[in-house]
């Protein structure tokens, strides 16, 4: 038996300068994809996957995290009053536990390692899954649900994985493959950022992980990697050898820290919900 996964590492820190200006003030995660916003498509996923607590690793903006995720009583009290059900839900529906929500600072910029780093006091010594909310993933069974159920079998580390074009491996995280077994990947390496003529596989990691607390110890050592940032991948890779390395392959994710991704997934989502389709439909057709 696995012990199970049931914290789980937002890091929301980022710059998001591609999407300047909008960013200026709004953390990338806070920008809405059709009606919700980023980090609450991360959050569900991660609902859907058995996570009971839920730990943000923010800079400036910070504090919107909190406000979004907690009540909001004025709000709620002027929605039930207009007997607006429906928008009251929606509201409702956000709700963290104030218990089960933390958010914690990372200072300094230093690469998506050293914000999984600054969350290592509030995880505890114990398995936790790292979602980053400007990759969505559209699964039914859920991306982490799909990866909880592997790692139920396989146990150690886990990463979601995409096939992206041979020229795209510089923007990623790529395994280096093992054995492949078609849904589920064995590892043998892991490379941040590779060229494309150096590149073990095509496989991408994108932005889901299930983690032992054992890549805390590497990640605490501050080794910087790829663009002289301190790598999650650097750190997921230091521990194979000790801890299994599986991927799970997904066909398709919405890459949202990029616009054409993410005017993509606002299109996906919003075609694939039964109150908008027709209408968008109807909308896309006077632009051929
Ligand atoms: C990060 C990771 C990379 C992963 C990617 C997925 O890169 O370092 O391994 O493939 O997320 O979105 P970033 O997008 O922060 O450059």
């Amino acid at each position: 038996m696995v012990e199970p996964v049931l914290k789980a590492v937002f890091p929301v820190a980022g710059l998001g300068t591609r999407f300047l200006p909008a960013t200026k003030a709004l953390p990338k995660e806070m920008l809405t994809v059709v009606d919700k916003p980023l980090i609450q498509y991360a959050v569900e996923e991660a609902r859907e996957a058995g996570i009971e607590d839920f730990i943000f690793v923010t800079g400036a903006g910070g504090e919107l995290f909190k406000s979004h995720f907690g009540p909001a009583a004025g709000l709620e009290e002027a929605l039930r009053e207009r007997g607006n059900d429906e928008a009251l839900a929606s509201v409702l529906d956000c709700l963290i536990d104030e218990d089960h929500m933390h958010v914690t600072p990372q200072s300094r910029p230093l690469g998506l390692g050293h914000a999984v780093g600054c969350a290592r006091g509030l995880v505890g010594d114990a398995p936790f899954a790292v979602l980053l909310a400007d990759d969505i993933i559209l699964a039914r069974p859920g991306g982490l649900r799909q990866m909880v159920d592997a790692y139920g079998e396989t146990g150690g580390n886990i990463v979601a994985l995409e096939d992206v074009p041979r020229e795209m491996t510089a923007r990623y995280g790529v395994m280096d493959v093992e054995e492949d077994l078609g849904h589920m990947v064995r590892a043998r390496g892991l490379v941040e950022k590779p060229e494309p003529k150096d590149a073990p596989s095509t496989l991408a990691v994108i932005g889901r992980y299930i983690l032992q607390p054992e890549v805390f110890g590497h990640l605490a050592r501050g080794e910087k990697g790829a663009g002289g940032e301190i790598q999650l991948t650097d750190a997921i890779a230091a521990t194979i050898g000790q801890i299994p390395l599986h991927g799970i392959r997904f066909e398709k994710r919405y890459d949202c820290g990029n616009r054409l991704g993410f005017i993509e997934a606002n299109i996906a989502i919003a075609l694939a919900r039964d109150d908008l389709r027709d209408s968008v439909r109807q909308m896309l057709e006077a632009y051929p």
